[in-house]
């Protein structure tokens, strides 16, 4: 198996790009993979649907900051993880992933998969939504399932709203709860720090603590589409920047706030909630401006820092290209 790494600029925080290689021997065949975060450039929640779900208006931006996923071949399903604080039976969406794949395709194989845990979770990052998707794509692969990317997003949206995303990655419009996703332009950044407190936020109590609008059909469709049309036309010069979860979280957690403002003090120029939180990306011009941030939030010991670059849809399927 051969895995290429570059080192980026950024000495500090170094963050590493692993490109994953099949390695295919008489029966077998591995594959380590990077399973990228993502951060949202912009969330509108539109309002609560009949279903409990909220419609959604976002974009999703993957980033350099990734898990590793190691698969090999086995006869059943199995997980471990480096974190021993994540489940690794059926809880972990990477298990129920390899079942739901198994059980749509008919396959009477399974699979060993170790997952090595660096994206903070929870943290509104999409760690596990994208070892969720990650998992699919490189089952697919190693269980020689004949069936295109497409094919998997109905398997992805039953595992959860942002997990359709991650078979794409790039830059891409999420629309209903989050699981309709439309590739946009590139987004680039590449001097971006993702700070993440030490605070758990559940997902579904954020959601709640909205109290969002109820909504009709009519009302979603035509809000949507007005919010589609706003960020198609978008160039994300930061104007677009937006996270409908910020006042409510802020008010839950004064901490998560603080990340805020210490990074605009900082010299961000722009510095936003992702998802539901905990975790806020800053984006700044220069790699000089970010290095000085990290050294000012040095004495901040509970807040996890990553100095980050976006992961573009074409580095996304580079990134996984042997299982694409
Ligand atoms: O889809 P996922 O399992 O990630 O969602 C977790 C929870 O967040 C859901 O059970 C729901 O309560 C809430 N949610 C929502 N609207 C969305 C996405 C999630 O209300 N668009």
């Amino acid at each position: 198996m051969s895995v290429k790494i570059h080192f980026c600029k950024c000495n500090k925080f170094v963050y590493i790009r692993v490109r994953g290689t099949y390695s295919r021997g008489m029966h077998s065949a591995s594959v380590t993979l990077p399973s990228f975060a993502k951060i949202n450039l912009h969330l509108q929640v539109i309002g609560r649907r009949p279903d409990g779900f909220h419609d959604l208006c976002t974009v999703f931006q993957t980033i350099s900051l990734h898990d590793n996923l190691s698969i090999e071949p086995g006869n059943e399903i199995r997980m471990t993880c480096g974190d021993q604080r994540l489940p690794v039976d059926e809880k972990n969406l990477v298990v129920q992933a390899a079942l739901a794949l198994r059980k749509k395709y008919d396959i009477h194989c399974g699979a060993s998969i170790h997952l090595e845990k660096l994206i903070p979770a929870p943290g509104g990052l999409g760690g596990g939504s994208s070892n969720a998707a990650t998992t699919l794509l490189a089952l697919r692969k190693l269980w020689r399932i004949d069936a295109p990317v497409e094919e998997l997003h109905p398997l992805a949206e039953q595992l959860g709203s942002d997990v359709p995303f991650f078979l794409y990655g790039g830059t891409a419009l999420g629309m209903g709860r989050g699981e309709i996703v439309e590739p946009i332009e590139d987004f680039e950044a590449e001097y971006v720090l993702v700070v993440t407190p030490d605070v758990a936020v559940v997902t579904r109590d954020a959601f709640k603590r909205l109290k969002a609008r109820s909504l009709t059909k009519q009302d979603s469709k035509r809000i949507l589409q007005n919010c589609r049309f706003e960020l198609e036309a978008a160039d994300f010069q930061y104007t677009a920047f937006k996270n409908d979860f910020e006042t409510t979280i802020f008010a839950a957690y004064p901490e998560v706030e603080r990340v805020k403002n210490n990074l605009l003090d900082l010299a961000a120029d722009e510095a936003m909630l992702s998802g539901s939180g905990a975790s806020v990306f800053a984006v700044f011009e220069k790699e000089e401006t970010r290095q000085a941030a990290l050294k000012a939030l040095d004495n901040e010991v509970n807040w996890r820092k990553f100095a980050v670059a976006t992961i573009s849809r074409g580095e996304y399927r580079e990134a996984l290209k042997d299982v694409f």
